[in-house]
């Protein structure tokens, strides 16, 4: 039923981005992506497609650890330079314009918004053309040892159904893993009580042989969910800095003695109180390859084009895209994501306003660029922190 309705909603997806295209580049596959798409991911990914073009990435990738800004003048630059071609972003707007009032056919959109589905096929266009560069690993086997330790250690297998998935910390990611323990039998259902195990009754890739990999790596379904890079921080931070003590232990003592400034020795010893311009200033310093999982890129931890998703759902569609894939697997159809844990506290947009405007706005400018392959792989708006919008 559900993937009856996935195939609407895809045919109408196609219908809506038909106008952008003529068939003939259409047919040639996306190294002709028509050039109105093409601003449109550039606008969407916030100028990041003009930057590996001109072979700023490499710059972006290692910011100078506490930036004297000159990442963040390229991020200017880039977002200029994408504003300068005005007129064909004017043209893809007024197409999503017509597009979003309702040109569509109603049936087309059936199940899924037209938001959602634009917002997908440019998630998925982005990540095509970008990994289309030199440059961007083509396979697991051409990433570093470490990066391809971190990557196969994120890894899930299913064998029953066929599938991986790429688990990210903060992205709904503990329920995933109830899912494919009950998918295995392990676990009777998802709505068991008790703490999770995130090791027992899981199998992870990087357990696996060469041979074995590739076998599953070539014919499971793969997948991976992702969520608003900045959200996903804020997340972590409060979580693991403001609720879990073996944190503030293992890395609070340190970030307090690097970061603040006259600390006391009471206040270092415990490491409970990191702030969170403490905990940016610390991001900042961090190699994203060996940074803590929980604040680890996403595109660090999964590494979307050395393996070839088949779908990337996002945090902020849990249940309609965990359904989607539930779906596509082959799951019994008694078997449903979880809904949310009622003591779950959700970032609010409130909440996010207020942590990103309670820094200085420096330092989150010199913290975007090194999430900004986030943003830009998967379709995420950079944040809005002008002086402006933090007065309200
Ligand atoms: C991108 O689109 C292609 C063609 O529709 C599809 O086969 C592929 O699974 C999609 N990838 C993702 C990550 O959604
Ligand atoms: C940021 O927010 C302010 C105030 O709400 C608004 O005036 C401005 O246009 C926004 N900027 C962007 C880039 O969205």
């Amino acid at each position: 039923m559900a993937l009856r309705k996935e195939d609407a909603a895809k045919k109408g997806s196609v219908a809506r981005f038909r106008p952008l295209a003529h068939a003939a580049a259409r047919s040639r596959g996306s190294a002709a992506l028509p050039s109105v798409l093409t601003f449109a991911v550039i606008v969407a990914s916030g100028g990041l497609l003009l930057m590996i073009e001109k072979g700023m990435l490499s710059s972006v990738e290692t910011p100078s650890p506490r930036g004297n800004g000159r990442s963040l003048s390229y991020l200017q630059n880039a977002r200029d330079q994408a504003a300068v071609d005005v007129e064909a972003q004017g043209i893809y707007q007024s197409k999503l314009e017509s597009v979003v009032t309702g040109t569509v056919p109603p049936g087309a959109t059936r199940g899924l918004s037209n938001d959602h589905n634009i917002q997908r096929e440019i998630r998925n266009r982005t990540m095509k053309i970008m990994c289309k560069q030199k440059n961007m690993p083509q396979n697991i086997w051409s990433l570093s040892p470490l990066k391809r330790k971190t990557l196969l250690q994120h890894i899930l297998v299913n064998e029953e159904h066929r599938f991986l998935y790429c688990y990210v910390p903060k992205v709904a990611c503990s329920n995933w893993k109830r899912m494919l323990k009950v998918l295995s039998g392990a676990l009777e259902n998802v709505d068991a009580k008790g703490k999770m195990d995130h090791k027992a009754d899981l199998v992870f890739l990087g357990n696996m042989k060469p041979d074995e990999i590739r076998y599953r790596l070539r014919h499971y379904f793969k997948f991976m969910f992702v969520r608003e890079p900045m959200t996903r921080l804020l997340s972590a931070y409060r979580n693991k800095f403001g609720e879990i003590q073996e944190y503030q232990k293992k890395y609070g003592p340190e970030i307090i003695r690097r970061y603040r400034p006259g600390y006391t020795a009471a206040e270092a010893a415990a490491g409970a109180d990191v702030t969170f311009a403490e905990f940016v200033r610390y991001l900042l310093d961090e190699d994203p390859d060996r940074m803590n999982e929980h604040w680890m890129p996403m595109y660090n931890l999964c590494q979307p084009c050395a393996v070839q998703y088949d779908f990337v759902g996002t945090y902020e569609r849990l249940q309609e895209d965990a359904a989607y894939v539930l779906e596509k697997v082959g799951a019994p159809p008694h078997i449903r994501y979880p809904e949310r844990q009622s003591w779950y506290k959700p970032v609010t947009k409130e909440t996010l306003h207020y942590y990103l405007c309670s820094v200085p706005q420096k330092l989150v400018w010199d913290l975007l660029p090194k999430y900004i392959i986030d943003f830009s792989f998967f379709g995420y708006s950079l944040p809005n922190t002008t002086t402006e919008y933090c007065r309200h």
